[in-house]
Formats: structure tokens, C-alpha cells, sequence
């Protein structure tokens, strides 16, 4: 199953040499990188398409995709070309200028989020984005709406990233600690249940801001009715609809965009990950009328929206239309799900199987840690999401071949590890 190329390694990266081992890696970063991260024990150094190769050559088979990130797989050609092409030609300005690729960036994503009257604000991450979309809900509110409302309703265990705005609209309270006092103003009710919604909103309330499906909370998905009535709700009220498509968007669902199941729009959609096909970038489109509050000194970023981020993003965009990535992802995800249903049946650890699309995790009986380690051993990148949830999030261009490689390994790890369960458990 490992296929080894042969001291590739050495080589790699048209000429640079690539030194050091994934041990060497390991020991310098114990000494001079905070740590933060839970990282596994393995240094990539090269990407094509589905796979990955680590310092030592080893081969790996991506079913992480740097987080939902890498839509297009590794080293996507037209990708490629185009942050050369650019990076060649200007890399950074300032947005005290105009910048073409930028003002076509905002189009394209006009275009794809279907938001009438759509305008762009572009930034470098998911939780800027979070930022910017609270942001323009509580300034719109005053200005816009004429109430002087500030309150934001959320969801339990939701993630909305790791700034102080974003972290105080993350329900998880492992993630607060030490880090208080939190930014105040958000006030969290339970996931999928409209009527807790309507029964948190006061007339402080500024804005909604839901995942469609929660990522990082383990993939829970919400029901297209919750949605449709979030937006029933937040028209009647007079409240902004923000959903953070994050994680979800640009095809991940099967769909664009996660709301289109429901056939709604919100108000303001907060994004990221996929956008860049793999740089960083993030953006929030609004509507119109809460748009209209970003006002010259309002907000801003120095790095958001340079020509070479917005030349990638716009060449990852068009590559997810060309190759019709986003039926793509429909299809593979109903055929992940079913292959994860058929392992199901022999494996009786896994307890569920959920998800939306390219956006799956099953749910087991046993640390989904030993499960991430067993199949990283064989070659398979997994992620364990929750500590009983493997999450399943490739890049959009997986072929049924992948999908079919991913599960004999799984098969093979999830033997693993219950053989392992059973030596422990007899030696006991
Ligand atoms: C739904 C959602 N929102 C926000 C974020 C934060 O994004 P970033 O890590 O780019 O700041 C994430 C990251 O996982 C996410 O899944």
C-alpha cells in the first residue's frame, strides 16, 4: 500500500534540497515553536493531487485535505500557474489602491453565493472573516436598522474560530480558558431548534450567526427547516442571518454552499478554507444594506485581497467550476457514505455515520485517536475531530478509486486497533 519513491526527498522543490529528516523536523520545532498544536509525527514534504510524501518518501493517501482546505488536491496544474504567473508579475500592493484581481475575485463570489446585490470584504482567515461579519451585523444594526442592538445568538459547541470575536462566539469552553474576559454580547442556544432561537431574541439582538454544518463540533448537520426558519425568523425580527460557511463552503456540502439545500440566502456568509485552494484568504459577502456600514475607516487588513492571493483563489474558483467539482463532491459523498455504512457492518465500533457531502465523520466506540494513528501508519490521512469522531474531508477531486483505498485501509486500522483492544483487555 506504501508505495516508497525512491530519495525523491533530497530533491524536491525544482532544486532546493529538502535536509532535514521528519525526526530532525520534530526536534527543532520542540525548541522553537509554541506548542500549540497537537501535530503527528510526520513532515510532508511534496503534494500531488490525493497524495502526499513525506521527508522519508513515504506515501500517504489525503482524506484531510489540510483541514477542508486543499479543494483541488495538491499542486493542482492551473493553480500552480497561475501564483507563479502572478507572483512573477506583483505580489502585495495595499488596498489604498485598486487591485483587479480583486474587484474579479468579488465578482466571482457575488456569483457563487447567489447573494442579490452582493459586496465583498476580503481578509486572511476564517475567524477574520467572523470578525468582520459581527462586525458589520452590530454596526448595521444601529445605523441600518436604528436599534441599539449588539447581541449576537449562536449555538452550542459551535466554532467559529480563535481571535477574541470569533473565540467568544465559539461555544466550547475548553477553548476559553485562561483566555477570559471574553468579548461580551453573545448569547448561545441549542443547534437545530428554531423555537430556542426565538425565545433567546430581545431587542438587543443584532444578528444570527450559525455553521449550516458544525465542522470542528464534530459534523452535525442542520436540518433544512431550522434554516428556513432562521430566515423566516430573522426577516420578521428585522435580525441579520449570518452564516459561516467556513468550513462548508465552495462545494465541500455537494453544493456550493451549504444554505443552498435549504434555498435561502443570509444576509452576511462568512468565508474561507476552500476559497484559496490552499493560500490564505478569507471574505465575507453581505448584502447591500448591512454592507453599506463598511465605510472608508470602518475596517480593513493590510494583507487582504493581494494580487497573488485573489490570482489563486480566482483560479481555484474557476477550477471548481471547470471541473465540476462541486456535482463531483455530491456524488463521492453519497459514495463514502455508503462504503462507510458497509464497514459499519464489520466493524461494529463505529456507532454512526453522518455528513454532508465530501464532509463526513463516523462516530466510534473507541478513541478516534487510535483509529487516526492505525490508519497514518498504513498511509491514510484522517482526522480525528472529537474524541470518539474521525472526521472525512478530501479534496474534491477524489475519485472512487481513493475512496475504495481509503476504506481497505480503514478496514485494516480498524482490525488493528481492535486487536490491540483485546491484548490489552487480556492482559488486564
Ligand atoms: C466553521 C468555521 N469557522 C471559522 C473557522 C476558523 O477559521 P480559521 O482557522 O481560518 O481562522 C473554522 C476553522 O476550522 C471553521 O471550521
Amino acid at each position: 500500500m506504501q508505495r516508497r519513491r525512491r530519495s525523491r526527498h533530497r530533491t524536491f522543490h525544482a532544486g532546493v534540497v529538502c535536509e532535514m529528516t521528519t525526526e530532525e523536523t520534530i526536534a527543532l520545532a520542540g525548541k522553537v515553536l509554541t506548542p500549540n498544536y497537537r501535530r503527528q509525527p510526520v513532515a510532508f514534504v511534496e503534494g500531488q493531487g490525493m497524495r502526499l510524501w513525506d521527508a522519508e518518501g513515504k506515501e500517504y493517501l489525503d482524506f484531510v485535505a489540510g483541514i477542508a482546505v486543499d479543494v483541488l488536491g495538491h499542486c493542482h496544474p492551473a493553480h500552480v500557474r497561475a501564483i507563479q504567473q502572478q507572483a512573477a508579475r506583483l505580489i502585495h500592493v495595499s488596498n489604498i489602491f485598486q487591485i483587479p484581481q480583486q474587484a474579479e475575485l468579488g465578482r466571482d463570489l457575488v456569483e457563487v453565493t447567489g447573494i442579490p446585490e452582493g459586496k465583498v470584504f476580503f481578509c486572511n482567515s476564517g475567524a477574520e472573516a467572523n470578525e468582520a461579519a459581527v462586525k458589520m451585523a452590530r454596526k448595521a444594526a444601529r445605523t441600518v436598522r436604528g436599534r441599539d442592538a449588539f447581541e449576537i445568538i449562536v449555538a452550542d459547541h459551535s466554532f467559529h474560530g480563535r481571535t477574541m470575536g470569533a473565540l467568544s462566539a465559539t461555544m466550547v469552553p475548553k477553548y476559553h480558558e485562561g483566555f477570559e474576559p471574553l468579548v461580551p454580547g453573545f448569547v448561545s442556544v441549542p443547534f437545530n431548534d428554531p423555537a430556542a432561537v426565538e425565545r433567546a431574541i430581545t431587542p438587543r439582538t443584532a444578528a444570527v450567526l450559525i455553521e449550516p454544518v458544525q465542522g470542528e463540533g464534530g459534523i452535525h448537520c442542520a436540518d433544512d427547516a431550522y434554516l428556513q426558519g432562521l430566515r423566516r425568523l430573522c426577516d420578521e425580527q428585522g435580525i441579520w442571518l449570518i452564516l459561516d460557511e467556513v468550513q462548508t463552503g465552495f462545494g465541500r456540502t455537494g453544493r456550493w454552499f451549504a444554505y443552498q439545500y435549504a434555498g435561502i440566502t443570509p444576509d452576511i456568509v462568512s468565508l474561507a478554507k476552500g476559497m484559496g485552494g490552499g493560500v490564505p484568504i478569507g471574505a465575507i459577502v453581505a448584502r447591500d444594506e448591512p454592507a453599506s456600514v463598511f465605510v472608508p475607516g470602518s475596517h480593513g487588513s493590510t494583507f487582504a485581497g493581494s494580487p497573488l492571493i485573489c490570482a489563486a483563489a480566482r483560479a481555484a474558483v474557476a477550477a471548481i467550476r471547470e471541473e465540476e467539482l462541486v456535482e463531483r463532491a455530491d456524488e463521492m459523498g453519497t459514495y463514502l457514505m455508503h462504503r462507510l455504512r458497509d464497514l459499519a457492518k464489520s466493524h461494529a465500533v463505529i456507532t454512526e455515520v453522518r455528513g454532508r457531502g465530501l464532509m463526513v465523520a463516523i462516530e466510534l466506540s473507541v478513541p478516534s485517536e487510535q483509529v487516526v494513528a492505525a490508519s497514518l501508519e498504513r498511509g491514510l490521512l484522517v482526522n480525528n475531530v472529537q474524541p470518539h469522531a474521525v472526521r472525512f474531508v478530501p479534496p474534491l477531486i477524489v475519485s472512487r478509486q481513493d475512496i475504495d483505498e481509503a476504506m481497505s485501509i480503514l478496514d485494516a486500522a480498524l482490525t488493528a486497533v481492535r486487536a490491540e483492544a483485546g491484548r490489552a483487555t487480556a492482559g488486564r
